[in-house]
């Protein structure tokens, strides 16, 4: 973390876990243990339909509501799809794209980068995932393939749009498999990130971007993943469905550093 130059964000990641109750429940148990006083910025990216009941929850508070995914297509004829003024009007702030369970999907980086525009034409913030497979670590490309991940999902995006933008990388080995990736390996991928941002961007915008990492992080390795100094929060699936696990992830990322 680098809380001088950038922001500190602890987002969940539901995936397709909770109904509106559940998340009813579990946003009042949240609730009543959101430390006091000077936190991280705090986003829950829940299921579609559970984003009234989060907005609802969480309204008058610093917590962000997101979605999963969007239609990078204002509106029409694309049935089941959700645009970003919807979810601007349903009252989220963020937008979860290019996750690697939607890749595999058919996701491709051209409709990435469709949506990261969509998103922040909408005002939102898009939190754009990058990773590689086991595969390419053992072929030693991650960094190659990672950076083609970044220029392609960013192409277009302006200048004065690029600071709004999250950034999260998550080896896909390391997604809900309990094989977290150890502080040096996700410091190392994080900190190319930042050299293909300051290339692209300049070395001011590259200090102000916040980069997350992904991979079964939980409350017990939270502390040594995010004092690394180009890790600036976490994208946690599993360990975000229960409020207890998800406050120790945000108190370690309210450590002082
Ligand atoms: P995990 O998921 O924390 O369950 O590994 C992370 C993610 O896919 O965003």
């Amino acid at each position: 973390m680098n809380r001088k130059y950038r922001k500190t964000v602890i987002a969940a990641n539901w995936k397709m876990n909770k109904t509106p109750s559940e998340t009813k429940a579990f946003m009042t148990e949240f609730k009543a243990m959101l430390p006091k006083g000077r936190w991280c910025d705090i986003a829950f990216c829940v299921p579609a339909v559970c984003i009234p009941a989060a907005v609802r929850a969480m309204h008058e508070t610093r917590v962000g509501i997101g979605a999963e995914n969007c239609n990078a297509n204002a509106s029409g004829a694309y049935t089941g799809e959700i645009a970003t003024n919807m979810l601007v009007d349903a009252g989220c702030k963020y937008v979860i794209c290019g996750h690697s369970e939607r890749r595999a999907m058919g996701e491709t980086d051209a409709d990435v980068n469709a949506k990261v525009l969509a998103i922040l034409e909408a005002g939102l913030v898009p939190i754009m995932c990058v990773g590689e497979s086991l595969e390419q670590r053992e072929l030693g490309v991650t960094e190659e393939w990672i950076a083609m991940q970044i220029k392609a999902g960013l192409s277009g995006v302006g200048e004065d749009k690029i600071k709004k933008v999250v950034i999260a990388y998550e080896p896909i080995w390391a997604i809900g498999t309990g094989k977290t990736a150890t502080p040096e390996q996700a410091e190392e991928v994080c900190q190319s990130i930042r050299t293909v941002i300051r290339k692209l961007y300049g070395a001011k915008v590259a200090r102000a971007v916040s980069i997350l990492y992904g991979g079964s992080m939980n409350e017990k390795n939270a502390e040594e993943l995010l004092a690394q100094p180009d890790i600036d929060g976490g994208l946690i699936g599993g360990a975000s469905l229960v409020a207890e696990k998800f406050i120790k992830i945000i108190e370690a990322a309210n450590q002082p550093c």
